[in-house]
């Protein structure tokens, strides 16, 4: 089988990268490296079942060109975080949008046999309903969160129009190994193991008494290789194409903290993002992926 796997060089991707590498797979790699290092793929350069190609999704052609022979369609690539988003949301909505509908777009003059695409918890907006349940969303809260929720109506158009299977995962804030705990946008969990490695006091923005679920890298893995090879009948009934990726346990950032034994907290330091949600933080401390 032969999987074109985009944004391949990042932390979701590369990890799946090295998980169909490693079933025999041959892997195709689309990436412009953007936000990443090459580092997360070089291991893999000499296995003769990847290719790399160094390239944008905004681009046509390229997409064209990496989906080519491929059976199955991973697709990862987008410019991630919500402050991000708020800070350049033009950039956001280009690669998330645009990006998205011309892989898309490639996947279906391929003939791909499955689309499965990273969609997201912030879809959920403004709803404050528990547990998440996949047909009851909110209003978006910001453009990165409007960008994964059109991602969603576009693959269900394509899937009634152009009989496309299209499989969108709702990732719940994942963490593990080879996310990046530098920048602006890092997230909390690599942000804050870094800064205990390095013995630096942790920041809480606010009280810490808002919650997360946290999703492990290894849990993304398998719902990402169900979602590819489950055979039809079991799936895509036609009600809907969208899974919600979590373990429904909440973990407030105080228990977080409490867990890693940090030794202090600094509340309410880190000023507030305007257009977030309550707990979209700038400095990446929390957002709402
Ligand atoms: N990490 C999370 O908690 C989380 C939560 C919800 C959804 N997601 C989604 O999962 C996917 C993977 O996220 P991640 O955490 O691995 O992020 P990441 O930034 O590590 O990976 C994204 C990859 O996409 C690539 N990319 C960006 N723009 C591109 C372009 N124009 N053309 C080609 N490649 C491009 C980047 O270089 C990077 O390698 C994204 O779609 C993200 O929105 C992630």
């Amino acid at each position: 089988m032969k999987i074109l796997i985009t944004g391949g060089a990042g932390f979701i991707g590369s990890n799946l990268v090295d998980y169909f590498l490693s079933q025999n797979h041959e892997v195709v790699c689309l990436d412009n490296l953007s936000t990443v290092f090459k580092k997360n793929i070089e291991h893999n350069l000499d296995n003769p079942n990847f290719t790399f190609i160094e390239g944008d999704i905004r681009d046509i052609q390229t997409c064209i060109h990496a989906t080519m022979h491929c059976d199955y369609v991973s697709h990862q690539a987008a410019l991630g975080s919500v402050p991000r988003s708020i800070e350049v949301p033009a950039n956001t909505n280009s690669v998330n949008i645009d990006g998205f509908l011309n892989i898309l777009i490639a996947a279906r003059d391929a003939k791909v046999k499955r689309f499965v695409y990273a969609a997201s918890s912030s879809t959920y907006g403004d709803s404050k309903k528990l547990p998440k349940v996949e047909e009851e969303i909110g209003r978006p809260l910001s453009p990165y969160a409007i960008t994964k929720y059109v991602n969603e109506l576009y693959a269900d158009v394509f899937a009634k129009t152009y009989g496309m299977q299209c499989i969108g995962l709702r990732y719940f804030n994942v963490f593990g190994k080879r996310q990046d705990p530098n920048g602006a946008y890092a997230a909390v969990i690599p942000l804050w193991a870094k800064n205990l490695i390095d013995h630096k006091q942790q920041v809480i923005n606010g009280d810490g008494n808002y919650s997360r679920d946290f999703t492990y890298i290894d849990n993304v893995i398998q719902a990402n290789e169900k979602a590819l090879y489950t055979p039809t009948e079991q799936i895509l009934k036609g009600q809907r194409e969208y899974y919600n990726l979590e373990l429904d346990e909440h973990k407030y950032l105080l228990q977080l903290n409490d867990q890693k034994q940090y030794s202090k907290m600094d509340e309410g330091k880190v000023e507030r993002w305007k257009g977030g949600k309550e707990e979209c933080w700038k400095d990446g401390m929390m957002e709402d992926c």
